[in-house]
């Protein structure tokens, strides 16, 4: 049989991941976290001091950003810069600044480009991100759009960041959602939206089941799995 290939786009904190992770179980996918690419090349603008507004410097320095995506035996993403695991260190709200800032740049999102598209050659993938569905897999099997109100969004990331270990206070959480809402929409290159073929899921008040089932069911609709 062919490669399925899923396209989860949507806003900062819809639960794309979440949701992405429990269908990959489900049906034996690779789950590709195309967020965690960008967030990837901003930890690279942290490490050699360029500011994530500097895009003549973020794309001087794209030919020595080194980065690897790997799975461990579980099947988790990890990502590699230059040989180090990042997987944890690219999850600080300043990354999530700086992965927003440098994935408004042309240049890097084709840099990025090949890395995702490989993968949905050689695997069966649920992928998500902002731009999967419009970009990346145009001609993905199933699309959906997953979005929420920006409060419910907020409140699930602050409680996700205080598990972490990363206590943050909910304005802020709030204030960096719509921040990464307003620049990720607006962006000329690739910017967030859902594709016209794409279904829209909108679970600001359904419980994490419900979105699964939803989806679940998109997918059996789409492709009969
Ligand atoms: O999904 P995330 O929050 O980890 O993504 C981090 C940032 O990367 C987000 O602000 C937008 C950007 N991004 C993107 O532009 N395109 C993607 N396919 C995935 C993420």
């Amino acid at each position: 049989m062919n490669n399925i290939s899923v396209a989860i786009d949507g806003p900062s904190g819809a639960g794309k991941s979440t949701l992405a992770r429990a269908i990959a179980a489900k049906h034996k996918f690779i789950y590709v976290d195309t967020g965690a690419i960008y967030r990837t090349v901003g930890l690279a603008a942290q490490y050699a001091k360029v500011d994530s507004k500097d895009k003549e410097g973020i794309i001087a320095i794209l030919p020595d950003v080194k980065i690897e995506m790997r799975y461990d035996d579980e099947g988790v993403q990890r990502m590699f810069l230059g040989g180090k695991d990042v997987s944890a260190e690219i999850r600080t709200p300043l990354s999530s600044i700086y992965a927003s800032d440098v994935s408004a740049i042309p240049e890097v999102r084709s840099f990025l480009m090949d890395m995702q598209r490989d993968m949905a050659k050689k695997y069966s993938v649920i992928m998500d991100g902002r731009d999967i569905g419009t970009v990346v897999l145009p001609n993905a099997d199933v699309k959906i759009f997953l979005t929420a109100e920006a409060k419910a969004r907020a409140q699930r990331r602050f409680l996700e960041l205080q598990q972490k270990g990363i206590p943050t206070p909910f304005e802020e959480v709030l204030r960096d959602i719509e921040y990464r809402d307003a620049q990720d929409s607006s962006r000329a290159a690739a910017p967030l939206k859902a594709a016209d073929d794409a279904v829209l899921l909108d679970n600001t008040s359904l419980s994490f089941d419900e979105s699964v089932e939803m989806a679940n069911r998109i997918i059996k609709e789409k492709t009969g799995i």
